[in-house]
């Protein structure tokens, strides 16, 4: 698969999906929309790969936003298609069944702070500054913003920075819950890397039911999620997964899942 917008590189079980615009601050054009979608569309199904991690290239951005030079081309019949393709590529990566990380190393703006907000965990470096600040250019964030914020760092807070156009600093963004760790930049993608390795040694099916039983179960009423977290968890019982992980326990030694 040939991309020209993005980066792919595998080594140890781990994609790293880089956005490669530096020139533009990683901007997302409606051609990097297109690749990643086609990329985590193959993510979502290839079992070499165990995890992934979203970055941006160069040591300025990750992405500084969905590309303002096409948003300035929009009219009232092609702005809500575009809406719903950034959002459609935002659900894929949400709905990767097996963990996504982005690892912030700089701007993430707008699409790009979208983005990292449809990963399942985010760590950044401590020169990432980040926020949704599409109210400047007349626009509101399109590709899930006012619905993914509120969900992780409080609807009082997002609803401050959506309406403040408020850029939060990485030691903000961790102290509200945005991020879950900070970094020095030089060693953001080696500790993204440790911490992906940890989560790849477990079990992949128990993984991948908890981001099932997480993502989708929070957004059903308590009683449903519920019910949902035991369906997975009756479902594990069949794995050969559980009967290793069980065992290892018990023999006093490290568990070799198989994924089975
Ligand atoms: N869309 C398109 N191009 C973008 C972009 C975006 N979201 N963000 C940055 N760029 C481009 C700039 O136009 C510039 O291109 P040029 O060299 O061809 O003029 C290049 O990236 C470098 O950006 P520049 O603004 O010169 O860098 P800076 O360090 O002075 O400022 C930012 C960095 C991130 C503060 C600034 O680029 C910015 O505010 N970007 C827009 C952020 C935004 O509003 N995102 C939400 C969009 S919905």
């Amino acid at each position: 698969m040939s991309f020209e917008n993005i980066l792919r590189e595998d080594a140890g079980g781990i994609a790293t999906v880089s956005v490669n615009r530096p020139d533009k601050l990683n901007a997302l054009n409606d051609a990097t929309v297109d690749e990643l979608q086609r990329c985590f569309e193959a993510l979502h199904t290839d079992d070499s790969v165990k995890a992934v991690i979203v970055t941006g290239s160069g040591d300025k951005a990750f992405i500084a936003g969905a590309d303002i030079s096409e948003l300035a081309s929009q009219t009232a019949l092609t702005a809500r298609p575009l809406a719903l393709k950034g959002q459609r590529l935002m659900n894929t990566i949400e709905g990767t069944p097996k963990p996504v990380v982005a690892a912030v190393n700089g701007y993430a703006f707008g699409g790009g702070c979208e983005l990292a907000l449809a990963c399942h965990i985010r760590y950044a470096s401590d020169n990432a500054v980040m926020g949704l600040p599409e109210v400047t250019l007349g626009i509101i964030p399109g590709y899930g913003g006012t619905q993914r914020l509120p969900r992780i760092v409080g609807k009082g807070r997002a609803m401050e920075l959506i309406l403040t156009a408020g850029r939060v600093d990485a030691e903000e963004a961790y102290r509200i819950g945005l991020v879950n760790k900070v970094f020095p930049q030089a060693e953001l993608m080696e500790a993204t890397r440790k911490s992906l390795g940890k989560i790849i040694s477990f079990g992949p099916v128990a993984t991948s039911f908890a981001l099932g039983a997480v993502n989708h179960g929070s957004e059903m009423p308590l009683a449903d999620g519920l019910n949902y977290e035991a369906t997975f968890f009756g479902l594990l019982a069949s794995t050969n997964d559980i009967k290793e992980g069980m065992s290892a326990f018990l023999e006093k030694r490290p568990a070799k899942f198989t994924g089975t």
